[in-house]
């Protein structure tokens, strides 16, 4: 019996590690507008995009997610960036959430 299971455990074991280090799963899908390729592009080397799609940020929030994210080693074309910035805005804004933020003056 012990001779029998131990293997299979084993088995399992080699494959459990190596099946969470593959190659990270798409996340959910940007939506597919023109800036939807640099965004993908600039922001999907060290996470996927469900990162980006479970936000609801302010403009403000994703200015400061971008020099963030800068600040990781992102690299975001000065030319794309109001163009991504206004996508991202529109897609995964804060209007999309709760209405969370309404209460701030700073917003
Ligand atoms: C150089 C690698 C890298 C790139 C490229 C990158 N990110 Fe990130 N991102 C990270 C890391 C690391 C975290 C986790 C940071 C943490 O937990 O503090 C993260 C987290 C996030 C989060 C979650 C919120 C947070 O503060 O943790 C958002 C939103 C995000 N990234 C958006 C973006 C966007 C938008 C882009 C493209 C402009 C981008 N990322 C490109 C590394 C990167």
């Amino acid at each position: 019996m012990l001779k029998r299971t131990y293997p299979a455990i084993l088995l399992f074991a080699s494959i459990i590690p190596a099946s969470a280090q593959a190659p990270a799963a798409p996340g959910k899908p940007l939506p597919p507008e023109p800036m939807q390729a640099k965004v993908k592009a600039a922001c999907t080397q060290c996470h996927n995009t469900s990162r980006i799609t479970e936000q609801h940020l302010t403009r403000q929030e994703w200015f400061a997610q971008f020099e963030k994210m800068e600040g990781l080693g992102a690299v975001i074309p000065d030319a794309d960036r109001d163009a991504m910035l206004n996508y991202l805005v529109k897609n995964f804004g804060p209007q999309k959430g709760a209405a969370r933020k309404s209460a701030s003056p700073a917003n």
